[in-house]
């Protein structure tokens, strides 16, 4: 069945056409004006922006991180996600039992994910150990499409230095992108023990306990690595902080090559004000902390520059009532994260495009292509070109929306955004040409998500 979206405004980085999108057997089959629409069922997007269906690279669905497991399965997470205009997921696979074998998660991620998730999907791995058989296993798992094996530099998995010096040298003669979780552990760690000490365990205390230096300094340090390892590439998560960035432009300055930044929507339009109320104060417990004002400006000038090329949610949510309970009274037994993967278009459109911090063309350079390109995605995804996948989203710019739970879909319980009235909203969205959200309700199958094998990324040399 063909199906032509006429008359919308689609939207590419680098322009933005007045045109129709004719959709066949799943693909953008063409773009132009006045399409033929004979046998063709014709939605009219009169005054809507098209999009390609956004891509969120970084989701921790159903991640266990010991003391609570995240609420949102493959399902409901993905349910969320498409009602947010994502029609595509890279997901943080959890860490495994120590000394695993590489293949060990990935197996119980397909177990959890396929059957299950709505939109397409795919797995960026974990690594927390490393020797021969390591090193060997990233090569044989790039091929079979996991492109992406990750870092952390805090939590108890964590690499040390010269573990991920072998890692990135691995990774530059594959080709792997290294996703990075930059923080300085031994700080973190001591802080925390030492405000616990003292009794200061109230939520203030958490972005105390991880000032923007632990950030700054770990950024910088792998950086360092990457570099001796012939900058081999790395992407750096979450990036919360105007030092960390600092770091980021000055290596790029002095010549690194291979050097991909992600921020989320929460560094760009919360501040750690949240974090003045006892108990409200535990739905923004997450890692890095929520930073100031001047933070969120940097990096809304970093994305509107091009230092940072990607804003994905770090979507990992722990319901209020009882999950993030752990947390009162003591900061430091709090599970780690927050929702947003439903947020992230909407808020960023309405906060980003519609208040002229970045263009409409910027947006879906940050939200779609760039996210397919770094992980080896594109053009299947991220893009409205003939022969991509008929992603597509429909946003009309003209009505407004208020960000409440009561309109969200995930399992969780608060939305982080709660009462932020935007300006947009979200009309349709398509997955493969098929219409799987209107008018916020959820249209889709489950199970009918496909899993992704991923190529090389394009943001590297
Ligand atoms: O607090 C966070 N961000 N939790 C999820 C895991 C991570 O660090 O990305
Ligand atoms: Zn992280
Ligand atoms: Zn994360």
């Amino acid at each position: 069945m063909k199906k032509i979206i006429a008359n919308g405004i689609v939207v590419f980085p680098d322009e933005t056409l007045p045109c129709d999108l004719l959709i066949e057997n799943g693909k953008i089959a063409a773009i132009g004006k006045d399409l033929c629409r004979d046998g063709a069922e014709v939605i009219d997007a009169a005054g809507k922006c098209v999009l390609p269906g956004a891509v969120d690279v970084h989701t921790h669905m159903d991640l266990d991180v010991g003391i609570a497991r995240a609420v949102n399965n493959f399902y409901d997470g993905t349910v969320a996600a498409a009602c947010g205009g994502t029609t595509t997921i890279v997901d943080h696979l959890a860490f495994g039992p120590k000394g695993c074998a590489l293949r060990h998660q990935i197996d119980e991620y397909h177990q959890l994910a396929d059957g299950k998730a709505v939109i397409d999907y795919g797995f960026h791995g974990v690594l927390q150990h490393v020797d021969e058989q390591v090193l060997a296993d990233m090569g044989t798992l790039f091929h079979e499409g996991y492109t992406s094996f990750k870092v952390y530099m805090t939590y108890d998995n964590k690499l040390n230095d010269a573990e991920i010096f072998q890692v990135l040298k691995r990774a530059k003669e594959l080709g792997m992108v290294i996703p990075v979780h930059a923080e300085n552990d031994g700080v973190v760690n001591y802080l925390r023990a030492w405000y616990k000490a003292q009794g200061l365990c109230t939520p203030a205390y958490h972005p105390k306990s991880r000032p923007d230096g632990t950030e700054a300094e770990a950024v910088s340090r792998i950086l360092h690595l990457a570099a001796m390892a012939g900058d081999a590439p790395v992407y750096i998560v979450h990036l919360s902080t105007r030092k960390g960035l600092k770091e980021i432009q000055k290596a790029r300055a002095g010549g690194q090559k291979n050097i991909i930044v992600e921020t989320c929507p929460q560094y760009l339009t919360l501040t750690d004000e949240k974090y003045q109320d006892e108990q409200e104060g535990l739905k923004y417990i997450m890692s890095p902390p929520l930073r100031k004002k001047e933070d969120n400006e940097a990096l809304w000038k970093a994305t509107a520059d091009g230092d940072i090329q990607v804003i994905a949610t770090d979507h990992c949510p722990f319901t209020f009532k009882t999950q993030k309970q752990r947390g009162a009274g003591d900061f430091t037994a709090c599970p780690n994260g927050a929702p947003g993967v439903e947020e992230r278009v909407p808020l960023l459109f309405s906060e980003g495009v519609l208040k002229n911090r970045i263009s409409v063309n910027k947006f879906v350079e940050l939200l779609c292509e760039n996210p397919a390109k770094a992980y080896g995605l594109y053009p299947q995804k991220g893009t409205l070109l003939p022969g991509s996948d008929a992603d597509v989203l429909l946003i009309d710019p003209a009505k407004e929306r208020t960000l409440t739970i009561g309109d969200l879909h995930g399992a969780c319980d608060y939305c982080t955004y709660e009462g932020m009235k935007l300006q947009g909203n979200i009309e349709m969205v398509f997955s493969h040409g098929d219409l799987i959200v209107k008018d916020n309700r959820f249209l889709g199958k489950k199970g009918a998500g496909r899993f992704l094998k991923r190529g090389k990324s394009l943001l590297i040399d």
